[in-house]
């Protein structure tokens, strides 16, 4: 039986038993609303034990995905090539799929929006971003891509995890990367997490929703937590900041999107502040009605199984996302034409040349690390990756995002550059 069908039961295959899936398992126990109900669990590893019964479990994936009876397929699995093999056999074969894999979505997208449409089916993540915070069906349904300036988020549970214990509890790196590991936010190779891969996974399918822009994450400049600097940390409390990272989009004058995921000074009065440990936080803003704050947990087990759940649910009234924004509207295009006020920290003054700076603000500099803020065209980040070197850290300003900024076409020459920072 199809999902079309008005009062058909959600007769569920699914992949994946790890932190969500059997958070999810446990919360549809308590759901007996929702008609729905696991008939199979794929799972890679079979002696491994289980909180569910052995009759359940499977390894073999054409079991669910021949399955007749299973009209919607959960997948919940890590790796994401093995999930886009199995949505992309679950949507041909006409199963509803819903899934949580950022990076499985933000890599195929383009290819999931069509398999969705040749074989006339719903494929639904809501869980894939920000988990608890139902932001995609917002960004949906909600905000015209006229009226929508921008979207400041912090989409990733495990690094602001990191730095709310490292800077609130005085706890190393390690130790909290350790803690957020154990308590299942990160994912197993934490590297996505730190490196901010998870973030621009997440912004990039954000952007779909938000602009209509199809990108794939790997062409959207991000960076992690990784570089940063216990100084850096100082530095910014000194002026009254803390650290986070924030993944956004905002609209620029001429119409066309800036977008990157960067480590980003935040005022104590912003919204953004009072986001902790594994919580995520969205500000969407636009035209008229200014600003509104998305709130909630963005990684775990739960959260992110009650936005599987909200998914599931959906499917009951037949929900789909249309792409409104690319189908509809004039979908946007990113640009990298604008500047952005920065502070670039680094520990040896060969490591950051001094011509990608239009105009420098401020330097500081002691025994270990130099701490320069200026004005940097954007596309100095994209030509090369001298940003990302190991020891040099990029921190954006708050309101950093600078359009309409006449050049000054200053030429700083090495030798005073080495003599403002030291
Ligand atoms: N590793 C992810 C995070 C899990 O920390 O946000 C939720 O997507």
């Amino acid at each position: 039986m199809s999902i079309q069908d008005q009062q058909t039961k959600l007769t569920i295959g699914l992949f994946g038993f790890g932190v969500v899936g059997e958070g999810l398992y446990k919360v549809l126990a308590h759901t007996p609303t929702l008609n729905a109900q696991i008939k199979k669990v794929c799972i890679r590893q079979a002696d491994k034990e289980r909180n569910a019964p052995s009759e359940l479990f499977t390894t073999d994936a054409d079991l669910l995905l021949n399955d007749p009876e299973i009209n919607v397929i959960v997948e919940l699995i890590d790796d994401a090539n093995a999930a886009y093999r199995i949505v992309s056999k679950a949507l041909a074969g006409k199963k509803a799929v819903v899934s949580a894999n950022k990076r499985m979505i933000a890599e195929h997208l383009e290819e999931l929006i069509a398999l969705q449409s040749t074989h006339d089916v719903p494929f639904l993540y809501e869980a894939a971003c920000c988990a608890s915070i139902p932001v995609i069906r917002n960004l949906e349904e909600y905000y015209d891509n006229d009226l929508l300036q921008g979207i400041n988020g912090i989409v990733n549970g495990s690094t602001n995890y990191i730095l709310t214990k490292v800077s609130e509890e005085h706890i190393s790196f390690e130790t909290a990367l350790r803690q957020a590991q154990e308590a299942g936010f990160a994912e197993s190779d934490p590297s996505l997490d730190v490196q901010g891969i998870d973030a621009v996974n997440k912004l990039s399918i954000l952007l779909a929703h938000a602009y209509g822009i199809i990108t794939p994450p790997h062409t959207v400049v991000h960076t992690g937590i990784h570089n940063l600097h216990s100084s850096d940390a100082v530095f910014a409390k000194e002026k009254g900041y803390e650290i986070k990272l924030v993944a956004q989009a905002r609209k620029l004058d001429d119409g066309n999107i800036a977008a990157f995921v960067l480590p980003q000074f935040i005022k104590k009065n912003s919204q953004l502040s009072t986001v902790k440990n594994e919580y995520n936080g969205v500000i969407i803003e636009s035209s008229l009605a200014d600003k509104q704050f998305f709130y909630g947990k963005g990684a775990g087990g739960f959260p992110t199984a009650s936005a599987v759940l909200s998914d599931l649910s959906a499917l009951r009234y037949h929900y789909r996302y249309e792409y409104k924004k690319l189908r509809y509207q004039t979908p946007s295009l990113l640009s990298n034409d604008f500047y952005i006020k920065v502070c670039i920290s680094f520990k040896g003054l060969l490591q950051v040349p001094h011509e990608r700076f239009d105009k420098i603000l401020e330097w500081s500099s002691n025994e270990h690390r130099c701490h320069v803020t200026g004005i940097i065209h954007f596309s100095e980040l994209v030509s090369d990756l001298w940003w990302k070197q190991p020891d040099v850290s990029i921190i954006l300003y708050p309101d950093g995002i600078i359009d309409g900024y006449q050049p000054e076409k200053k030429e700083i020459k090495s030798v005073e550059f080495a003599e403002l920072i030291c």
